[in-house]
């Protein structure tokens, strides 16, 4: 492919690439996200490949493994366009009907579609289902339209237009002015104003200047920037070149975790197609702009995420952070300026130039501006990827595109932020979703970490889950953080095992208070946010954990017993099997008792039980009834009576 040398060479490669394809042309987009891919979307591709061939569809139909557009839960996901037909979970042997009914008769295999669990309708197309039709899409829209491994793909949806734009018609003033109007706030954590920080470095007057990609992505469930990254590399590598030419940086770094190889890969291949396209390297579209993109691949500790360490990391040394006295966008990278953005922050700039800030801005609160996207798991339906706009209120992500809490259960709270974020109850479900909105709550925005809890979590356990894997993921520099979160732990395990003392939560509330004043970085000074956000809305739990030796939600292991009722038995035998443990007495016709002694707290008895006789009882802060006399315990059968 020759290098792109004007903006008017890269319209007349766009306008080729659009003429050589037919937008009436059938094209199956399989989604292969590693969420896909685990659950075969590989096989559905191979599968695809080979019937083609078989029904001689070959010149008639085109394919695209595609990023993933979020909706793992009912993966393989595989949409056919232009109809935008989306079939769920399906599998290889879907396949032959698939391209038999939908491609050649132009029919709907109606199995393969979504069925409303609560309607019972079915949805033929991507935007009819209620995941996707409440969600507004700007960013991740683009993931299941484009092979991410082509250029081509994304040219073909106007990629690279923004940049055009801002080498050939604006200055770097301008082009600072519109992300200052479009008021992007970083999607990474602290919620930082984009244009701001980009001005701080432009302004600053060192000559060598960095952009870096912020790939970490540490929180446990989060997956957004890996999407992105797997799924539209160029559009991230777009803003930050688009970034470079803001600030008068000529050097880009990519910095993404190891554990992503299909990230590292796409966008490793986005940047050497880039290099090719003459997007990168010298001259870029005949502006005189110089800039180049190295990727370097993190060992991946959660530290490593916080700015400072990232760069610590980047230059080579331990990722350790260091105290912010100056701002890393003054002194940052090697000493000098250095603009650091997540990859969603990145993702947001070709929109925001080529679309204008007064559109960016129609969406949004008055301090939350654009869309956000979230990881959507834990205790809910619909698990995945959603794209929303900031301002819209927890109850619509949660029930109107999450489908609501499986199982008939009760919603608890929503943790959100990451595992220094915080946990949102019921009361708060109609809070509007922004940066300043949920620090109020007492959680954050964080990177956009979305956990689902119901009835059955344990508060103080959900507060101790989190610390734990701060204590873990601390670099241990700081005393605060490596002693404090050390200390906290502790005291929470004591209160989950029924260890807990009067005077512990005013323990764990100096403690909190003094990570939060003399922390180093954000990592200690955030920690202690799942420990208050849980007492500030579930101080009931853990008195009753302290107190009363009681966990509310009935789930820590060492405060609960399980119990079977004498009088719901009917000695079927089931739980007696299928105790692993051995620790159900009785036998046929003879009322189960748990053996205490014997028993692990599995949980195993309280599941089999039929629920017919739910007859196994779990109980918590009071003593396990004594068993029945062993003469008392023989069941007669009302047949047998006869
Ligand atoms: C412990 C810790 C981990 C972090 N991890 C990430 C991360 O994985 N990705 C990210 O973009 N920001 C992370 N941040 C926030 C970064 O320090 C920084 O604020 C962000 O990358 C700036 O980009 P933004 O303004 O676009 O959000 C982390 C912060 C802390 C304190
Ligand atoms: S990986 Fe396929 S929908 Fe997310």
């Amino acid at each position: 492919m020759p290098r792109v040398n004007s903006t008017d060479e890269l319209e007349k490669i766009r306008k080729e690439i659009l003429s050589r394809r037919d937008p009436n042309q059938p094209c199956i987009s399989i989604c292969a996200g590693a969420g896909c891919l685990a659950s075969g979307a590989s096989e559905v591709i191979a599968a695809f490949k080979e019937e083609i061939e078989k029904q001689g569809l070959k010149t008639d139909v085109n394919t695209k493994g595609t990023g993933c557009p979020g909706f793992c839960e009912r993966g393989p996901v595989v949409v056919i366009y232009p109809e935008e037909t989306c079939y769920l979970q399906v599998k290889p042997e879907d396949v032959p009907e698939i391209l038999s009914q939908t491609i050649k008769e132009k029919k709907v295999v109606n199995r393969l579609l979504y069925i409303d669990p609560t309607t019972g309708e079915k949805a033929t197309h991507e935007s009819d289902i209620p995941f996707y039709k409440n969600q507004v899409r700007n960013i991740i829209c683009n993931n299941s339209k484009i092979d991410s491994k082509s250029i081509d793909d994304y040219l073909a949806i106007d990629g690279y237009s923004a940049l055009a734009k801002v080498l050939t018609g604006m200055t770097p003033e301008e082009v600072l002015e519109e992300v200052k109007k479009s008021n992007l706030r970083g999607r990474g954590g602290g919620g930082f104003p984009a244009g701001r920080k980009w001005e701080g470095s432009r302004n600053a007057p060192e000559k060598i200047k960095y952009v870096i990609v912020n790939a970490d992505e540490g929180d446990p469930g989060a997956f957004m920037d890996r999407a992105l990254l797997e799924g539209n590399p160029h559009s991230i590598l777009e803003g930050l070149i688009i970034g470079g030419y803001a600030i008068g940086s000529q050097e880009g770094y990519i910095y993404v975790r190891q554990e992503y190889p299909l990230a590292v890969e796409n966008i490793t291949l986005a940047i050497q197609r880039a290099e090719e396209y003459g997007f990168l390297g010298k001259n870029i579209l005949g502006s005189g702009f110089d800039f180049t993109v190295k990727v370097h691949q993190g060992a991946g500790a959660f530290v490593c995420g916080e700015s400072t360490a990232l760069m610590t990391a980047l230059e080579g040394r331990a990722g350790e952070p260091r105290p912010k006295y100056i701002r890393s966008n003054i002194v940052g990278l090697w000493g000098r300026p250095s603009v650091l953005n997540n990859v969603e922050t990145w993702a947001n700039v070709p929109l925001i130039i080529n679309k204008g800030a007064d559109w960016f801005t129609q969406f949004g609160t008055e301090g939350s501006k654009g869309t956000k996207i979230f990881s959507l798991v834990g205790k809910i339906t619909n698990t995945g990827l959603v794209e929303v706009p900031m301002g819209i209120t927890l109850r619509d992500i949660i029930y109107k595109i999450g489908g609501g809490i499986p199982g008939g259960k009760k919603f608890k709270a929503v943790q959100t932020g990451g595992p220094s974020g915080g946990c949102i109850p019921e009361e708060l479900l109609d809070l509007q979703v922004g940066f300043d909105e949920l620090t109020q709550a007492g959680s954050m925005m964080g990177s956009g970490g979305m956990i689902v809890l119901d009835e059955d979590t344990c508060m103080v356990d959900v507060s101790r889950y989190f610390i734990n894997f701060l204590t873990d993921e601390s670099c241990g520099k700081c005393v605060p953080c490596r002693e404090g979160l050390r200390q906290m732990h502790k005291i929470l395990t004591n209160i989950t095992k029924g260890k807990g003392k009067e005077g512990d939560i005013a323990l764990l509330e100096e403690l909190s208070e003094t990570a939060i004043e003399a922390a180093l970085c954000a990592l200690g000074k955030s920690a202690p946010n799942p420990f208050l956000s849980t007492l500030r809305y579930f101080r009931d739990e853990y008195e009753a954990h302290i107190k009363e030796k009681r966990c509310p939600a009935l789930s820590c292991k060492e405060l609960i017993a399980y119990h079977i009722d004498p009088a719901k038995c009917q000695a079927c035998m089931i739980c007696l099997k299928k105790c692993p443990a051995e620790a159900i007495g009785g036998g046929k016709n003879k009322i189960h008792v748990v053996e205490q002694e014997k028993c692990t707290k599995c949980g195993t008895c309280f599941e089999v039980c039929p629920p017919r006789f739910a007859a196994v009882q779990k109980i918590s802060g009071e003593p396990v009834p004594s068993p029945i006399p062993e003469e008392e315990r023989i069941i007669i059968r009302k047949s047998k009576e006869k």
